[in-house]
């Protein structure tokens, strides 16, 4: 058997012959970023055999790997299999969840409504003239006799009881006693909020009596290691039994690493832990069930279903109080999850009165309308590019991403995340750089760079060694080699501007076409909520000048954090909430894009780079 040791992390796995890398890092519990799900198409699996072999590079790799770097050992980890022992050196990943404020959402203030309440009781102790058995001693006590009983719990009551001389703390949600436990806890009651992104996942740890948040965490996904979009996801799902329940052992899995952290943060015992709640998009919430997704990725996109679901922990492997109860709230539709339902939570949309769009970008985004008191939503296929991904030198919001780039006194003059070298670009970082190109007038409306060898009057002396001819038309030198991270010019090429016209022309068709259902105009708009961690560093302005939001002042422009993990922490906080989780399913319309025969001329149209600053 083959051995693979992984460096720096110190490693090592045996693996049959023939094993794919990307698997096995996997198996080893190392998570290697990839866009593609291992089909090649992406070169972000990128991994470097330090001793092992030399072996040929495959077509992909001699596409996505510089010869120099092929030269040195760097290989993509999904187009290798392993046939002898070999070392790889694994470069340490740059999590987009490290971008901090991303944990943070908008809503500070939450309502403490708890669903589970506590009662510490010290009963009398039998004697033969009170033979009362314990459990109804214990319920004659709270004056409830109608509770029923986790049996897990009865199991254990006479010892409890008396070891502890009859004092006890009893835990109910709704009906059930979920736990009795020794002595007076009745000042414990926790739970947690997670909100289950396709890239990153993050959980909460709520004091439910207080409704404060005791500590936050997040990790990466690990089901990206199957693709980064929900399409390869279902896909992968789709094909056996034994891949969905893969996919959701690798959710539960993170989220109890997540549960584990905040517990170790908080110094809570899991036992009191109580209740849990999560948001997801729909896919995510099939995976997280381990129900089968498959006819969410074919038309007409139905999912299992669209409820509030609740599951005991126990059932799900969450480790938590085993007598937990998991809400995932519901979803609307196919694409629009109940990250949505949470969206919509957080800015109050299905109570106020005024016209106001809420936006979550993302590779699917998803807008929610309302307006004269009417909820409608749809999401549209934005594309990966505002996740940086099919950009030529795209990556994911983490260290060394360019996140905002400015076009002043005739520079262009852009920073990073963390102030550290260039490494590649980030969704913002794009909307940043096509504005400070246009601003620059080295591109067109039309997105098309302007022929530098047909106008060169137009294109600055600083410019000329900038703006060159690459595959498949200009591109834009960002930064230079000798600047950056990788040792390679980082590039806005023709192509990138292409997706970011196809993404920023989705969004806006979308939005056009609610208001378009809800009879108003872009003018109609009180105001729009730019949603999720991507809504938090898009800059108004460059939003505004590549014309993906419509032409608004930029002060009715306001993110408002992750507010699906808002959503997800107050409905976690309070049961008058999750009750208006439960009704939205059935409140808001949703609205199917591809059935739209107005879609594509207006998509088309809002492809345009049209400054709506209006
Ligand atoms: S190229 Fe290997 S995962 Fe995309």
């Amino acid at each position: 058997m083959p051995k693979i040791k992984f460096t720096p992390q110190n490693k090592e796995i045996d693996v049959e012959a023939g094993a794919n890398l990307l698997k096995a890092a996997d198996q080893a519990g190392l998570y290697i970023e990839g866009d593609c799900g291992g089909r090649g198409t992406c070169g972000k699996c990128r991994v470097k055999i330090t001793d092992g072999g030399k072996i040929e590079p495959t077509t992909a790799e001699k596409k996505h790997i510089s010869s120099n770097d092929l030269e040195s050992g760097w290989v993509l980890a999904c187009q290798r299999s392993v046939d002898q022992d070999i070392v790889i050196e694994v470069p340490i990943q740059k999590d987009a969840h490290l971008r901090k404020t991303t944990l943070a959402g908008g809503v500070e203030d939450l309502t403490a409504e708890p669903m589970v309440e506590k009662a510490a009781v010290k009963l009398s102790r039998p004697s033969v003239k009170d033979q009362t058995a314990d459990l109804e001693r214990l319920l004659d006590h709270l004056e409830k006799p109608e509770l029923t009983i986790e049996l897990r719990e009865l199991s254990h009551l006479p010892a409890l009881l008396r070891n502890n001389s009859f004092a006890v703390t009893a835990a109910m949600a709704g009906s059930r006693i979920i736990s009795i436990e020794p002595g007076d806890t009745s000042d414990q009651i926790y739970g947690v909020a997670f909100d289950i992104g396709t890239t990153t996942i993050m959980g909460s740890l709520l004091d439910l009596k207080t409704a404060s948040v005791q500590a936050v965490a997040a990790t990466t996904n690990p089901q990206n290691a199957y693709g980064a979009d929900v399409i390869s996801r279902i896909t992968h799902a789709s094909e056996s039994k034994e891949n969905l329940k893969q996919l959701q052992d690798k959710v539960i899995e993170a989220a109890n690493n997540i549960i584990k952290d905040l517990l170790k943060q908080t110094r809570v015992a899991r036992d009191r832990v109580y209740e849990v709640t999560a948001v997801g998009n729909t896919t995510m919430s099939h995976l997280f069930m381990g129900v089968d997704p498959t006819y969410l990725a074919p038309a007409p996109f139905v999912p299992a279903y669209s409820r509030v679901l609740e599951v005991e922990a126990s059932e799900l492997g969450l480790k938590v109080n085993p007598a937990a109860m998991i809400t995932f709230l519901p979803n609307i539709a196919g694409y629009v999850g109940s990250d949505t339902v949470g969206v919509i939570l957080a800015a109050d949309m299905d109570q106020r009165k005024d016209n106001c769009a809420a936006i979550d970008i993302g590779t699917n985004g998803e807008l929610v309308l309302a307006a004269n008191g009417r909820l409608m939503a749809c999401s549209t296929a934005a594309g990966p590019a505002f996740e940086g991904a099919q950009i030529k030198h795209g990556m994911r919001a983490a260290a060394g991403a360019i996140e905002s780039v400015d076009y002043t006194d005739g520079e262009i003059k852009l920073s990073t995340i963390d102030d550290v070298p260039a490494c590649g670009i980030c969704g913002s970082g794009l909307i940043d750089a096509a504005a400070a190109l246009l601003d620059a007038g080295l591109v067109e409306p039309s997105g098309r760079f302007i022929n530098p060898v047909e106008n060169p009057e137009k294109v600055p002396n600083h410019f000329k060694d900038r703006l060159r001819s690459g595959i498949g038309g200009y591109e834009f030198v960002l930064v230079a080699a000798k600047d950056s991270d990788t040792g390679d010019d980082i590039v806005l090429s023709q192509g990138d501007l292409r997706e970011l016209q196809l993404a920023k022309g989705a969004i806006y068709a979308g939005l056009m076409i609610l208001l378009k259902e809800a009879g108003l105009n872009e003018e109609d708009l009180d105001q729009i909520l730019l949603a999720g961690a991507f809504g938090n560093y898009v800059r108004k302005e460059s939003a505004l000048t590549i014309g993906l939001l419509p032409q608004l002042p930029a002060e009715k422009i306001i993110a408002i954090g992750n507010a699906a993990g808002d959503g997800s922490r107050m409905a976690l906080a309070s049961k008058t909430i999750r009750e208006r989780a439960r009704a939205l399913p059935h409140r808001v319309e949703h609205l199917e894009l591809s059935t739209r025969t107005d879609f594509q001329d207006i998509f088309i149209d809002a492809m345009a780079f049209k400054d709506s600053r209006g």
